[in-house]
């Protein structure tokens, strides 16, 4: 169990021994205290100093002194965190889901957090901590989420999902980048920064979610009601990726997902595809040939209307994101594809970040087991989903998608069209102070300093602040482009864990003088 150590303790505790009492030795220890008292900013106890056995000193830790001496036990307490197989997407995992949103719960009172609730929703139950003991200071909410993606196809993880293993410096376990690991540098400097003053320096709300991965279904539902106990200075976010490591990066742009699943039937039932073939209509291939058609040769998305509000970019913005320091190679390397495409007329970081897309997410109907099953199938069905760029409306792209989709099916097959969850892009400027804090924090943390980056994924909750209460959004990013998030063997780079506690404890602490 964690220990909390809620007393404010003197800068320099100082026992004397009895025959020390007279005045040359109170002067000699004043300027001992003097030099200690400078060399030691902060308050928690290091070691014991003796003086030819007299005196002895406590000499108090600095903050990253102290988050470097907890190396292990921080480590110690990520790996429980990980093999809770908290997966949102499937529910069997329920009680899993439940037991990781109390391990959070747990967690945040070891850290100094007194006002805890665990909230159900419709689905996953959600995690909402605050302390607002800090009169004057700014108000930080800080989101992440708990639950994880499911961690098939196993076989193809080096140690298992849920069995964290430190290899080469990574950490390995579903979860480690995306997103507990990144929840956990949180937790950890917010609890440094309470053992070092017996209290947070800011005051600070924190929302963690257990059903990022589905789409943050309930989460909507859950601001609507509680705008005023949600209202912050700022919302700070760390579940998005570094450009490259030892590039510190603050993400200002999000894509926006739609997620759209269709069903096509064409016979009754299955039919013999000797005694049938050639004479009806097969849903599967009716599926293959209306996907074929949904990009163009330049590999631009055929829907009508499609990039018809896609935000321009500046001039500046544009060349300011092909200038960062992002690495084709690296890309590549990640990638590990024999040849790469695009939508034409625009460089990859455009592609990956600053365009809308359409990708098939999976596709299934008719025989999949071993051997052969001569079939036409009575049903195909398809999952896919469009990225949204800023200007595009993610209602309006559904409408569009659905009467493209429904244009290009033959009358062979009827179509049922589902629209599984629809989200907003979101793109915000980062002149507010605090993103030149952050810039700076993550300086003191990584010694490099940060890049100002958007990014291809999507993070529900960011938007909803967003377009709510209009805060600056500060995302910091910890994990990397290629550590395999939603992938077999996920992981995390232990020194960007570790630098990433030190980064955010300073980054907390200085928000009390912004
Ligand atoms: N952490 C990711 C989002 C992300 C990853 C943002 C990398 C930027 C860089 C998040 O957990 C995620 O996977 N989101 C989903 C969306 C959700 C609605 C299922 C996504 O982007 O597919
Ligand atoms: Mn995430
Ligand atoms: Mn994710």
């Amino acid at each position: 169990m964690y220990r909390i150590r809620n007393e404010v303790s003197s800068p320099l505790v100082l026992s004397l021994s009895p025959v020390l009492q007279s005045k040359a030795a109170v002067r000699s220890l004043f300027f001992f205290a003097i030099y200690y008292s400078r060399t030691a900013t902060f308050l928690s106890r290091r070691s014991y100093l003796s003086l030819k056995g007299l005196i002895r000193f406590s000499v108090p830790m600095t903050l990253a002194e102290l988050i470097d001496s907890r190396r292990e036990q921080h480590l110690a307490e990520l790996n429980e965190f990980l093999r809770i197989p908290s997966v949102s997407a499937k529910s069997e995992h329920k009680p899993d889901i439940e037991r990781a949103a109390r391990w959070v719960a747990d967690n945040l009172r070891s850290a100094g957090f007194e006002s805890i609730e665990i909230v159900p929703t419709a689905l996953h139950p959600l995690v909402y901590a605050e302390s607002l003991n800090a009169p004057g200071k700014p108000t930080v909410l800080f989101y992440g989420h708990y639950d994880v993606q499911p961690a098939e196809p196993l076989h193809l993880w080096t140690t298992p999902a849920f069995e964290p293993t430190v290899r080469d410096g990574n950490i390995y376990a579903r979860g480690t980048a995306d997103d507990k690991g990144q929840v956990h540098i949180h937790l950890k400097a917010l609890q440094s920064l309470h053992e070092i003053a017996g209290k947070f320096p800011i005051n600070v709300k924190i929302l963690i979610e257990g059903e990022e991965e589905v789409g943050s279904v309930s989460l909507w539902n859950f601001v609507q009601k509680n705008k005023e106990k949600l209202k912050a200075d700022a919302l700070v976010v760390s579940d998005t990726s570094m450009l490259a490591k030892g590039v510190p990066s603050i993400t200002y742009g999000l894509r926006g997902l739609n997620y759209y699943q269709i069903e096509l039937t064409g016979p009754v039932r299955d039919l013999h595809s000797g005694v049938y073939g050639g004479a009806v209509p097969n849903p599967l291939t009716v599926l293959s040939e209306l996907f074929a058609k949904l990009h163009d040769k330049n590999f631009r998305v055929t829907v009508p209307g499609f990039y018809d509000n896609v935000k321009k970019l500046s001039k500046t913005e544009r060349k300011a994101l092909n200038a960062l320091p992002w690495s084709r190679k690296a890309f590549q390397e990640a990638v590990g594809a024999p040849a790469y495409c695009g939508e034409r007329g625009f460089t990859t970081v455009e592609q990956l970040w600053i365009r809308p897309t359409l990708e098939l997410n999976g596709m299934w109907g008719g025989y999949q087991g071993e051997g052969a099953k001569t079939v036409i199938p009575a049903k195909a069905y398809a999952k896919f989903s469009t990225r949204l760029v800023p200007g595009q409306d993610p209602q309006r792209i559904a409408k569009l998608v659905e009467k493209h989709v429904r244009k290009l099916l033959p009358k062979s097959v009827h179509c049922k069209f589902q629209v599984l969850s629809t989200g907003k892009p979101w793109s915000a400027p980062y002149h507010a102070p605090i993103f030149q804090r952050a810039q700076a924090a993550l300086e003191k943390g990584f010694k490099k300093k940060a890049v100002f980056i958007r990014e291809g994924g999507s993070i529900p909750f960011v938007t909803q602040m967003y377009d709510t209460f209009q805060v600056p959004c500060v995302l910091i990013g910890f994990g990397l482009p290629d550590e395999n998030a939603h992938a077999p063997d996920e992981h995390l780079y232990l020194e960007n864990y570790f630098s990433g506690i030190k980064a955010i404890a300073h980054f907390y602490q200085d928000l009390a003088t912004l």
